[in-house]
C-alpha cells in the first residue's frame, strides 16, 4: 500500500462523470488499498476514485477516528447509487482534500438508501444517516463531477471566488502530494 497524489478540485478529471467498475482486477484492489492509505494518512473521511485520477465509479469511506461513537467498519463502495433520501435536510460543514482550506456549509437530505457492489461484487443496500450519510453523498457528487462548493448559496460561491483562485493556483500547501490543475506534482515540504 501507498499514499497516492490527490487531485486538485480544477483539474479536469474532477469535472468528468465516472465509469462503471466492470471487473475486479489485481489493479483495482491496489488501487481500493492506496485509497484507504492515501486517505487515512491525509486525515480524510471519505475518497473517491477521481480524486486519486482515476475515472472509475467507486468511493472509500471511514468515519472511525473521526466519530468515536463510530462502530462500523471502513466501506469501500463499488457503483454506487442512492436509490432514495429522505426528505428531511440537515446543514453541515464540509471539507475535501481536493479542495484545500475550504471548509463551507452544505445543505443535503438526512439519511439517505445507497446501493452499491463489494470488492466480491456483491450487491449491498444499506441505510446510512447524519455523518456517514453526509460523505457517502459527498463522494457520489464526486463520481458525477460534482464539487461541493457548486452546492453552495450564490452569495457563499461569490465569498470563495479567491480562495478558489489561489487553490487553482496551488497555492495552498497540503501536507499529502497533490495533482495541480496542469499535471504538476507538489509535494508536501514536511
Ligand atoms: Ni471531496
Amino acid at each position: 500500500m501507498s499514499v497516492i497524489p490527490v487531485y486538485n478540485c480544477f483539474h479536469p478529471v474532477l469535472k468528468k462523470k465516472t465509469e462503471p467498475v466492470t471487473e475486479i482486477d489485481d489493479s483495482l484492489v491496489k488501487l481500493v488499498n492506496d485509497m484507504f492509505e492515501t486517505m487515512h494518512k491525509a486525515e480524510g473521511i471519505g475518497l473517491a476514485a477521481n480524486q486519486v485520477g482515476v475515472s472509475k465509479s467507486l468511493l472509500v469511506v471511514d468515519i472511525g477516528f473521526f466519530n468515536e461513537k463510530y462502530t462500523g467498519p471502513p466501506i469501500l463502495m463499488i457503483n454506487p447509487v442512492i436509490t432514495d433520501f429522505s426528505d428531511e435536510i440537515y446543514e453541515y460543514e464540509e471539507g475535501c482534500l481536493s479542495i484545500p482550506n475550504v471548509r463551507d456549509i452544505v445543505e443535503r437530505p438526512k439519511m439517505i438508501q445507497v446501493s452499491y457492489f463489494d470488492l466480491d461484487m456483491k450487491e449491498k443496500l444499506i441505510e446510512a444517516d447524519n455523518l456517514l450519510s453526509r460523505v457517502v453523498q459527498h463522494e457520489i457528487d464526486h463520481l458525477n463531477g460534482i464539487l461541493f462548493y457548486e452546492r453552495l448559496t450564490p452569495l457563499r460561491k461569490t465569498l470563495l471566488k479567491s480562495k478558489l483562485k489561489k487553490i487553482e493556483k496551488g497555492q495552498y500547501e497540503t501536507d499529502y502530494p497533490m495533482v495541480l490543475p496542469d499535471g504538476t506534482l507538489l509535494q508536501p515540504k514536511k
